[in-house]
Order: structure tokens, then C-alpha cells, then sequence
């Protein structure tokens, strides 16, 4: 990366030290700028939520017209989940923008192999066409797979064009984004979801499904996490553009990344219809993994970061919900070891431990049986509960099992298919806020020696009213 654009970068990302008070990046909060710490944290006022977005379904829109925006690795993976429902004339490809022209032509390449209508391309490096892609003459929906601060500012401006904006994760890095992003949904009535494709796992939703069905009795405890060595793509000079990924661990410290572990944990715990998260503790380690990394790099530029890593190889936060369920939640994207997600659930009638999948039937207060299933007993319980949605879409599961094993293609079935038939989304942009917001909250309770933070209602207390989660509709 050439020096110019890393001081560029920077710049972007002068609200870092923000982040830790959860102040926005969007460029909607600079006016926050020149007052005090705690004059800018309670004008996060939560009490401007009316919750009147879950469970909002907006009408129906027979074919959706989707704009994409970013189109690296992830917009390019996403591309291919929609060729079926393409096909199947559900959705068309109406927009591809990237500042990266080479990208934006591998993407209309791509599309051109499914889709005989050749969208509007958007390549102009200056980084703001993207704007022109936001137009209800273009698209009903904007799909925003680009560098995390450019989430919340995308999906904010495609709401107010009159679009649906669909962000990958997080979609906001501060809570004045997250509120922002919560108030203009409910005043412009156009969903905003944040594409959490971990919650459409085989895995997660068989464990939810097994919640619905009362196997875990009451749940009581669970363990997530993103767990992913990312070190050497981090350090890449081209994977992620202008490596924006790196920078970020080089400006913050807490809990970067927390959704694909928190989001399923949080459909199991009934977060949102029934409890809520209520407040966080939150610790990093020291860091050492990436530094070491940085050091051994061959490249100047990169040995020069070693000194200014922020964040630690591992942070770990503790949850606590309303009604006294907790979650431990990690993140760490440092160090050397396989992937995991834990994915550890834990209730009266059953315990599960994910990395391998692995179930426990509760058998009372025994001396004696302290195994999990053995093979046989785990793939009957795997057969008799596997969620009816992951059934129903097999084909297209196996076909695209590049997303992730299949599960990128069920949240992309599911949002469009919701879209066209003018029912709820799955997600919604409480969903979304409450996700990231723990990540925002986690960098404070770093940033105050890991004090006890509360966590804001974000859905105007819609959360108070049980209510089955969407994603058992059938469509
Ligand atoms: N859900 C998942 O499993 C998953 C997997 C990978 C990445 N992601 C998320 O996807 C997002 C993108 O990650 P990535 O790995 O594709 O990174 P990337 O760097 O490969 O892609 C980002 C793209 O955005 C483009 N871009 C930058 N500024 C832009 C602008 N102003 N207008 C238009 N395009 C712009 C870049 O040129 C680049 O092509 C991130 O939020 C990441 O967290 C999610």
C-alpha cells in the first residue's frame, strides 16, 4: 500500500479513539465533535425508539432490484448466492460499485453468466458513487459488503432514497450509528438488516429449533465466539482493499467482530421477544500475536505497525440478559489456532458444545453419565430436529456450498423471498444495532478498566412481548 493512501486510511478512521465511547464514524455524528466525553454519551438518547420495526413487513416487491456495493471477496461470494433466485426471476442484479474498477468487472462478468440484463456499473475510484446506486429508479434493496466504517453511512443514505438496506457485520462500529440507524428505519419504514449468515447454519438452527422444542428446558448459559486466525490476511498487501482490515486492530481494542458468535446465542436466548441484554463486562489480553506478525513481515510498512497494535489477541466479555441468563462471548483474530465459533449452550434439559458439534441429554443428578451422545444417539436427535428451513432448501444448500457451507445462501433465500412476499425479515434492525452495540460497549468497558457497562434498550421496549422467531415462517 502505497504511503498516501494509508495516511488517507487514517484519516478515515480518525474516529477511532471515538470508538471507544461509541461515538459515530458515519461522518452524521462529527457535530458531537468539540463538546465533552459525557455531554456526547447522553445525547445517546434511546428513548427516541418506538420498536415499531420488528416485525415490520413492508409491501411486497415481486422481483427485487438489488444495488451491490463493494464487491471484494464477500460482494463477490454474495453475488453467487443470488444467481438462483436471479433465475428463478426473485431478484435481478440492477447495480455493482466498487473504487476498484478490475472489481467491478469481475463482478459484471460474473453476473453476465446468469443474468441477461447488464446492471449499471459504478467504478469511479473517488469513493462516492455509491450514492448514484441508492436511487428507488435503480434498486428496492442495497446489499453493502464494504470496509466497516462505510456500513452505517450506506445503509442510512439508501434508507432516506427510499431503499432497503441490507449491511454485512458489523453494520455500525459506534452507538450513535447504532441509534441512527434504528431511528431511520422506523421514521423511513424500510428495513435495515445487518446479514448475519451465521444465524442460517445448519448447526445454530438446529440447536434453535431443539429450543423451540423445549430440549433444552430452561436455558440458562451459552459460549460464543469469532475465533479465526486472520494474521496473514490481514498482513496481505491486496486482500482486503488498502488493508483497512489491519488498521482497524491497530486504532481499537475490545470486541471487533462480535455477531456471528453473539447473533445465534442471542435467536436461542429469545434476545429481543422476550429478554434482553442487559449489561457487560468486558477484558482484553495483552497483545502479542499480531505484533510478532507485523515484526517478521518483510515489508517496512508493516514492521512499522508492530508498535501501534491496540487491540488485544483476546477479548473476552461477559452478558448478562434481564431475565439473568449469560453469555461469555469472544473475539480474537490474532492468535495461531483452528476456527471455532464454540457455540456452547447450556440449559436444564441438554448442553451442546460446537468445534465438533457435540450433544449432552440431561439423564437428572447422576453419578454415572457424564458422556456426550454417542454417534448413533446424536444423529437421530441431529435427523429429528433439523430445522425445517434448512430441510426445505437442500438443493440449493448443496449447490452453494461455497457460502459458507450453504449457509449464505439460506439468509440471502430468506431476505429476498421475505421481500417478495411482503411478510417480516427474519432480522431486524434491532437485530442488527444490539449485535454490534456490544462490541461498541465491549471497547468502553476495555477502555474503563473493564467496568460494568449497561446495555440501552434499542428496541423501544418492544423487546417485553414473547413472540416465536421469524425465521420458523415458512416461505
Ligand atoms: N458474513 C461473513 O461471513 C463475512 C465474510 C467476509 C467478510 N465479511 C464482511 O464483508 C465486508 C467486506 O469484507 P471483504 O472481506 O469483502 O473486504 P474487501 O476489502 O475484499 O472488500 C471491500 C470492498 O469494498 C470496496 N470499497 C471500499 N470503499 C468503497 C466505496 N466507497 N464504495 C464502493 N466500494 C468500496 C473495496 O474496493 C473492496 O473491493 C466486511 O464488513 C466484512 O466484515 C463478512
Amino acid at each position: 500500500m502505497k504511503r498516501s493512501d494509508f495516511l488517507k486510511l487514517g484519516g478515515l478512521f480518525g474516529g477511532g479513539m471515538l470508538g471507544g465511547l461509541g461515538l459515530s464514524s458515519s461522518g452524521s455524528g462529527s457535530s458531537d465533535m468539540g463538546t465533552s466525553d459525557a455531554a456526547r454519551l447522553s445525547s445517546l438518547d434511546w428513548s427516541r425508539v418506538n420498536g415499531s420495526m420488528l416485525d415490520h413487513a413492508a409491501p411486497a416487491i415481486p422481483k427485487v432490484r438489488v444495488a451491490m456495493l463493494g464487491l471484494g471477496n464477500r460482494g463477490s461470494s454474495l453475488i453467487e448466492m443470488l444467481e438462483w433466485l436471479v433465475q428463478q426471476g426473485h431478484a435481478e442484479i440492477t447495480a455493482l460499485c466498487d473504487v476498484q474498477a478490475p472489481y467491478v468487472a469481475r463482478a459484471a462478468e460474473k453476473v453476465a453468466t446468469f443474468q441477461s440484463r447488464v446492471p449499471l456499473l459504478l467504478d469511479d475510484p473517488s469513493g462516492e458513487a455509491w450514492r448514484q446506486a441508492c436511487n428507488p429508479d435503480v434498486a428496492d434493496l442495497v446489499v453493502i459488503a464494504t470496509p466497516w466504517h462505510l456500513h452505517t453511512p450506506m445503509a442510512l443514505h439508501a434508507m432516506e432514497q427510499g431503499l432497503h438496506a441490507a449491511s454485512e457485520v458489523p453494520i455500525a462500529t459506534t452507538e450513535a450509528d447504532c441509534l441512527e440507524l434504528v431511528t431511520t428505519s422506523e421514521r423511513t419504514r424500510k428495513h435495515c438488516i445487518m446479514l448475519e449468515n451465521c444465524c442460517y447454519n445448519g448447526e445454530e438452527l438446529w440447536l434453535l429449533n431443539m429450543v423451540k422444542q423445549g430440549v433444552f428446558g430452561d436455558v440458562t448459559h451459552a459460549e460464543c465466539a469469532y475465533l479465526h486466525d486472520l494474521r496473514a490476511l490481514l498482513l496481505d498487501a491486496t486482500y482486503y482493499h488498502n488493508r483497512w482490515r489491519l488498521r482497524e486492530h491497530l486504532e481499537r481494542d475490545g470486541n471487533l467482530y462480535t455477531t456471528h458468535g453473539l447473533g445465534p446465542v442471542c435467536m436461542y436466548m429469545d434476545v429481543l421477544r422476550g429478554d434482553n441484554l442487559s449489561h457487560l463486562v468486558s477484558m482484553s489480553s495483552n497483545e502479542a500475536a499480531l505484533s510478532k506478525a507485523l515484526r517478521e513481515a518483510e515489508d517496512p510498512e508493516l514492521q512499522a505497525m508492530a508498535s501501534q497494535v491496540k487491540c488485544g489477541d483476546v477479548n473476552t466479555t461477559l452478558i448478562r440478559t434481564t431475565h439473568g441468563k449469560s453469555i461469555l462471548l469472544q473475539f480474537d483474530t490474532h492468535t495461531g489456532r483452528p476456527y471455532s465459533r464454540l457455540n456452547k449452550l447450556c440449559g436444564t434439559g441438554a448442553t451442546h458444545y460446537g468445534y465438533p458439534s457435540r450433544l449432552y441429554l440431561d439423564h437428572g443428578p447422576t453419578w454415572d453419565w457424564h458422556r456426550w451422545q454417542d454417534d448413533e444417539a446424536y444423529d437421530a436427535a441431529r435427523a429429528e430436529y433439523d430445522h425445517p428451513l434448512w430441510a426445505s432448501l437442500k438443493e440449493g444448500i448443496t449447490a452453494n456450498q461455497q457460502g459458507h457451507g450453504g449457509m449464505d445462501f439460506v439468509m440471502m433465500y430468506r431476505l429476498i423471498r421475505c421481500l417478495n412476499e411482503g411478510v417480516a425479515l427474519d432480522l431486524s434492525v434491532y437485530d442488527g444495532a444490539l449485535w454490534s452495540l456490544v462490541g461498541v460497549l465491549s471497547e468502553r468497558s476495555v477502555a474503563q478498566g473493564n467496568e460494568r457497562v449497561d446495555v440501552p434498550d434499542v428496541s423501544g421496549g418492544a423487546w417485553t412481548s414473547k413472540s416465536s422467531h421469524p425465521v420458523f415462517r415458512e416461505i
